[in-house]
This record gives C-alpha cells, sequence and structure tokens, in this order.
C-alpha cells in the first residue's frame, strides 16, 4: 500500500467538516493541517479530525508543505487559493464552482500546471448514488441514444440565518455559478458538452438584488439532446429530481435509488447503486470523491476530474446569465 497522503484543508466551514470526515475514514489520508482566517474554526476542527490549525494558510503551506489541499474557501477566493498551494508543491483539489468566472478557471488551470501540480474539480454529485447510477444508465446504452435530460432543484436561502456570502454574486457567483454547476456537470455526463443555451434568469430577492435567485435554461447538448435546468433559491419548497429521456427508456432520480423503465416491459424497476460501506457520519459520495483524488496522487496519475472539467461547468453556468440578461441564445 502506498503512503498515505498528506492533506490539508483550506477553508474550515461547512462543506470542510464532509471532506474532513471523509479524510478521517479514509486509509489514504493523512490529515497535517486545517487552516481558517476564523481561526477557532481551525482550532475546533483539527482538535476533532487531527493536524495543525492555521489562521493565515500561507503558514499552513510554508511549515507542513502538504502533498495535497482541499480547497473549502467561498468561490471568489479559490483562484488565489489554488494557485497559492500548486506554487507551494500541493496537489489541489477544489470545491465547486471552480471559480467565479471562465478567464478565472483558465489563469488557475495554467497556474497550477506551470508549477507541475494536478487540479481536481469537486463534482461531488458524479458521486453520489442517485446521480452516478443515473450516468452509468445513460451511458450503458440501456436506454438507447440520450434525447432529454434535466434537473428541477428548488429551495430557499433564508436571510434569517444569518448574512451570507452566499447572497452576494461577486463572492459567491449566485445561483446558476453556485449551485447549479452541480446540475450542468450532471447534464453534460448525461448528454455530453453544452453547445447553445437560451435561459430566462430573474433577479426577486429584494435582500439581495443582483442574486439570480430563479435560472431556467435549456440548452442544446451532445449530438443535439435537449438538456434543461430549472433551480429556484426563493422556493418555498424543496425538491431535487433529475432525469434522462433515450430512445428506448427512461431514467429518474433524487439523490437515491433510481427509477428505470426500458422499451418492452410495463414495469418500473428500482436500480440501486452500489457502494462502498462507510460509518453513518460519513458522507457516501464526499469519501467516494476524495477517494479518487487520492488515488490519483499516490498513484501519479491524472485526477478523475480535472480542472478542465470546472472550466466546461463554469462556461455553461456564464452563458446561461448571459442567455438571461441578453434574452439571446448564446452559444458556448
Ligand atoms: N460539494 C458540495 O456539495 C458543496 C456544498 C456546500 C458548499 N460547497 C462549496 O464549498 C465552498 C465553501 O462553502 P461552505 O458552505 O463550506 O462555506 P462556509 O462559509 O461554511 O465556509 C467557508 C470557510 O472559509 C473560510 N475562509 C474564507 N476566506 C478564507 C481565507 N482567505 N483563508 C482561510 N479561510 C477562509 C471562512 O472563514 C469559512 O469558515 C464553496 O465553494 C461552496 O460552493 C460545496
Amino acid at each position: 500500500m502506498a503512503s498515505r497522503v498528506r492533506v490539508a484543508v483550506l477553508g474550515a466551514g461547512a462543506i470542510a467538516q464532509d471532506h474532513l470526515r471523509a479524510l478521517r475514514f479514509s486509509s489514504r489520508a493523512e490529515i497535517v493541517g486545517i487552516a481558517d482566517v476564523n481561526f477557532s474554526l481551525a482550532q475546533k476542527a483539527a482538535a476533532e479530525f487531527g493536524g495543525t490549525a492555521f489562521a493565515d494558510y500561507h503558514d499552513m503551506l510554508d511549515r507542513l508543505k502538504p502533498s495535497a489541499v482541499v480547497v473549502c474557501t467561498p468561490p471568489k477566493f479559490h483562484r488565489q487559493h489554488v494557485e497559492d498551494c500548486a506554487r507551494a508543491g500541493s496537489d489541489v483539489l477544489c470545491e465547486k464552482p471552480l471559480a467565479l468566472t471562465v478567464p478565472e478557471c483558465d489563469f488557475m488551470i495554467s497556474a497550477v500546471k506551470k508549477a507541475g501540480r494536478q487540479l481536481m474539480a469537486g463534482q461531488v454529485l458524479r458521486y453520489y448514488a442517485g446521480p452516478k447510477t443515473l450516468i452509468e444508465i445513460a451511458r450503458s446504452g440501456r436506454i438507447g441514444t440520450v434525447v432529454t435530460c434535466w434537473s428541477t432543484r428548488v429551495g430557499y436561502y433564508d436571510p434569517a440565518h444569518g448574512p451570507s456570502w452566499r447572497y452576494d454574486p461577486k463572492i459567491g457567483g449566485g445561483t446558476a455559478i453556485e449551485w447549479e454547476v452541480h446540475e450542468i456537470d450532471l447534464l453534460r455526463m448525461l448528454a455530453g458538452e453544452a453547445k447553445t443555451v437560451s435561459a430566462r434568469v430573474l433577479y426577486t430577492r429584494a435582500d439581495s438584488p443582483e442574486f439570480d435567485d430563479h435560472v431556467h435554461a435549456v440548452m442544446t447538448m451532445g449530438e443535439g439532446a435537449i438538456g434543461r435546468i430549472d433551480a429556484s433559491n426563493s422556493s418555498y419548497y424543496s425538491e431535487c429530481t433529475r432525469g434522462v429521456v433515450g430512445t428506448t427508456g427512461a431514467a429518474w432520480c433524487a439523490w437515491g435509488d433510481v427509477s428505470l423503465r426500458t422499451a418492452g416491459t410495463n414495469d418500473v424497476q428500482i436500480v440501486k447503486p452500489v457502494l462502498p460501506e462507510v460509518p453513518g457520519d460519513v458522507n457516501v459520495g464526499m469519501f467516494q470523491q476524495d477517494d479518487a483524488f487520492l488515488e490519483a496522487i499516490q498513484a501519479d496519475k491524472p485526477v478523475p476530474i480535472p480542472g478542465e472539467e470546472g472550466r466546461a461547468d463554469v462556461a455553461v453556468a456564464a452563458a446561461i446569465l448571459l442567455a438571461g440578461k441578453t434574452g439571446e441564445t448564446v452559444r458556448i
């Protein structure tokens, strides 16, 4: 067995906890450091998961020289953080969205290459039970040629929960970029690259007028399939479903099991994904994603979701926002 990868985590907020629980369980990782400008958060996380706490990530990189860093800060900081980590000699797994704009993604990708390191785009949906199975079904030929695919994801960001960078598109990117890169990535996996986008985007939050809280897009994908995104961050009812329709079958899921019906049968099959066994507090999707990253680092082989994939997702999200602003169909 290869030696454990010395991993540091940059940002100790909500999603960092998921990574840390997955990394603590992994036989591939040794958590060596955790940095957060909110030092007490870093200290609390280090006390729970191990490693040394830092308020300044530069100190962490200088002192620990981690082999890999998981970047879990708000999107506005991803470019700076990824580039600094790579220049310090670390391979990087960066949370989604890779960055706020396509040029930023390009700068990051080329800076990491120049440093001779690897950059993986966090796209955990590819490892969640339902979406992962949906992708496997779409790519297996079981439903023929993919004709349409869609995602509906609605919920509510409640300002009563306190101020959050998520409402500020200059920090978070907003619904299309911060949320929907998950779903855009899934549709790309189901139907191929997005080629054109038409969209309607509304900005209805009085508390955050620049926040794109309703995003609806129709895309031409792959060999001509239709991809559809429906998202709301101002829906008092929460729901998340995805589906794919092919020439000989159709499949549908939320997060877990997939319902599948194929031509010639009246029955709907429930397809249960095969997942690794993890403790109850470990997010199995996050574990698989982080494990795939660490496996690539250990084996010195390419990471499974290179930065270019994260860039492609951001490019589609940016095209959706542009199409929404102009009312024109945007070519990607
Ligand atoms: N994969 C997923 O399912 C998923 C879910 C939630 C969030 N995310 C992504 O993860 C990232 C973080 O989101 P979150 O919900 O954990 O946010 P969060 O606000 O809970 O945590 C972010 C942390 O980064 C810290 N931070 C900010 N600037 C810093 C700096 N310069 N140096 C060190 N630390 C700094 C903050 O103090 C905070 O603790 C975002 O990109 C978000 O889109 C992904």
